[in-house]
């Protein structure tokens, strides 16, 4: 569930502060953010108003000074839920604000699309001409040094003291124990194991609330704190509750922490982990054709998708390996699902070996079937390295636009989506 944001103490109408602080969140963290900002300026004798960043009214701001945005990323530099609408009502301004603006970007530097959201935000509030107070700046992973940074430049521009303290509010973790492994891609340079965790046993507030790990689909993002380190590492879910356990591929990073830690663990043996849930790469409920598309870990979720595929809606999986005989990763499982009519078509490409063949280019072998596919509803998700998505975007592009289809326009349906690290 969504975290409620927290209360605001001292908070002015819009039309009265002179400081605005509008704030685009979709877990809430941001908001714990713009709180000590809001408490900090009010104890320097300002007052401030602040509110989710779709309510954006600048002819409401009538004495204000200074207009401050916060804002997270999600997905590939989407807005946040607290921030829809946003961009649409600046663009439709016929002159940008007088009191000057400060954009800040809370997002997480494993993810490609890094801040990009916030980074939108500042460059529509800059072609607009809006007046800046500060330049764009980015917040990594919550870290409160950051924030105290900015902080103080903040008060150098408004000419006080500013410092800003804030601790985050770290993920609350259980205890998840490890209850089988399977190891693929020794051979092939690429050591990767299936991970399968127990379930931890629900409270009953979970269960009432959807907690925990009470309610969960693949694609969904388990967040694993490594031994030695505070700050988390993401891994896709191969697995939904329904399914009864918890389920990741890892691949060993070389000198990775978390990687490396998980890759030696034995049956019986525990993480730190919590939820983290993902809710622009599902499946979904309708009949629509599906087209996943992934590589060597990226075959998680996918995999996912296809187990809870009861349904029998038509699946066609483009899969990308190494070499047959090491990393073709739930091989057994996908010849058994395609019995059971849960994958209807298996396509697989091999890097290894006399024609290098990568899963872009199988996508490209079969354009014509795909276009069809796209042209007659279905959906796209992508999941795996950046480097493979960039290069099936590319194949994409140029196999649906005969059929006068983009990206740009399949991902404003929401019917190309990816899950990319
Ligand atoms: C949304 C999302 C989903 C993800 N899903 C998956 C998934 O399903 N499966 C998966 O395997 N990963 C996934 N990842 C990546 C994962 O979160 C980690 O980034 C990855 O496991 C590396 O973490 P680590 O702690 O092992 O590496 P870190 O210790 O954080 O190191 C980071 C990088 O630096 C390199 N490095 C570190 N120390 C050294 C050194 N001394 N010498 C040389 N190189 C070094 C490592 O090789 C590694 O590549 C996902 C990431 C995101 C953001
Ligand atoms: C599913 C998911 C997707 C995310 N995508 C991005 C991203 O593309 N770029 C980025 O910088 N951060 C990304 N993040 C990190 C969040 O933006 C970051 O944790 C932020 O501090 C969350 O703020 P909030 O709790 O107010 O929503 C993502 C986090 C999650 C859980």
């Amino acid at each position: 569930g969504r975290r409620a944001r927290p209360r605001i103490r001292d908070n002015q109408p819009a039309a009265r502060a002179e400081t605005i602080l509008l704030v685009g969140s979709e877990l809430g963290s941001t908001w714990g953010f713009a709180a000590t900002l809001h408490a900090a300026l009010t104890e320097a004798g300002q007052s401030v108003h602040t509110a989710p960043m779709s309510t954006f009214a600048p002819n409401r701001y009538v004495r204000a000074n200074r207009i401050v945005v916060l804002a997270s990323t999600y997905g590939d530099g989407d807005a946040p839920t607290s921030a829809k609408g946003f961009l649409d009502r600046l663009e439709a301004l016929d002159q940008a604000p007088d009191a000057a603006v400060a954009v800040l970007g809370f997002g997480d530097r494993s993810f490609p699309a890094y801040c990009a959201f916030a980074g939108a935000v500042a460059a529509a509030a800059e072609a607009k001409g809006w007046p800046e107070l500060l330049p764009f700046e980015t917040i990594d992973r919550q870290s409160p040094q950051d924030f105290a940074r900015w902080g103080r430049a903040l008060g150098r521009a408004l000419g006080i003291e500013l410092e800003l303290a804030h601790q985050p509010v770290l993920p609350v973790t259980e205890k998840l124990t490890l209850v089988s492994r399977r190891d693929y891609g020794v051979e092939v340079q690429a050591p990767t194991a299936i991970l399968r965790f127990a379930m931890p046993r629900a409270t009953i507030w979970q269960r009432l609330t959807g907690r925990g790990f009470a309610r969960f689909a693949a694609g969904d993002l388990l967040g694993i704190v490594p031994e030695g380190s505070a700050v988390p590492r993401f891994y896709s879910l191969a697995s939904g509750d329904r399914d009864g356990f918890i389920e990741i591929v890892v691949k060993k990073h070389l000198g990775g922490l978390c990687s490396g830690q998980l890759t030696t663990l034995e049956p019986g043996d525990h993480v730190s982990a919590f939820l983290r849930r993902n809710p622009g790469f599902r499946a979904g409920q309708d009949r629509a054709p599906l087209i996943l598309i992934g590589a060597g870990t990226g075959i998680g979720p996918l995999a996912g998708f296809v187990r809870a595929n009861a349904r029998r809606r038509p699946v066609h999986l483009f899969f990308g390996m190494r070499h047959l005989d090491s990393d073709f990763l739930y091989g057994e499982e996908f010849s058994i699902w395609q019995t059971a009519g849960r994958l209807q078509r298996l396509v697989t490409a091999v890097s290894r070996g006399a024609r290098p063949h990568y899963v872009q280019d199988a996508l490209r072998a079969e354009g014509e079937e795909v276009a069809r596919l796209v042209r007659n509803g279905a959906r796209v998700m992508v999941c795996g390295g950046r480097d493979m998505a960039a290069g099936v975007a590319h194949a994409l592009a140029d196999i649906l636009a005969p059929v006068g289809l983009t990206l740009v326009g399949l991902k404003a349906e929401g019917r190309y989506v990816e899950d990319v690290y």
